[in-house]
């Protein structure tokens, strides 16, 4: 059976294309699904993107994701620098973790700077526009290639 990637996405990412467009674009969330389910594709994976404004939800998913997926990768937005639950919930988790920010946080406010979730990734993408899932996805085909 393919392996399985879920690509969660913290709150307001389901606003992608109309929030802050000089900040995060104009690509919606649903082009990222459809870009990261073709890179995918290429390179022997399935994806299935995720996305909520609620932190229990995420680590949930991330719950699930022990069970059937054989990758995560995650930009959890504003919970990226507050949430020691979603660390932990990784923490629980034993395959590689990839976490990706659309925009260069390190060039922003000094608390987007610190990520809880960085402690637990195997590599942290930020900085390429939505085009940092695609790449992701291409490292995941790296990290699981058999
Ligand atoms: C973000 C960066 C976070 O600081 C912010 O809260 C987001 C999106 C990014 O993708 O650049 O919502 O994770």
């Amino acid at each position: 059976m393919t392996k399985l990637i879920t690509i969660l996405n913290g709150p307001n990412l389901n606003l992608l294309g109309q929030r802050q467009p000089e900040v995060y674009g104009h690509a919606t969330l649903d082009d990222v699904a459809t870009t990261c389910a073709a890179v995918a594709a290429e390179v022997g994976l399935t994806s299935q993107l995720l996305q909520s404004n609620h932190e229990g939800q995420i680590i949930d998913w991330i719950h699930e994701a022990r069970l059937k997926a054989a990758g995560i990768i995650i930009n959890p937005a504003a919970f990226t620098h507050t949430s020691v639950a979603i660390l932990d919930a990784l923490n629980a988790y034993d395959g590689p973790v990839l976490e990706v920010h659309i925009s260069n946080v390190h060039k922003r406010e000094a608390f987007r700077h610190k990520s809880y979730v960085s402690l637990r990734a195997d590599g942290v993408i930020a900085g390429f526009g939505v085009d940092g899932y695609a790449l992701a996805m291409r490292r995941m085909g790296s990290l699981l290639a058999d």
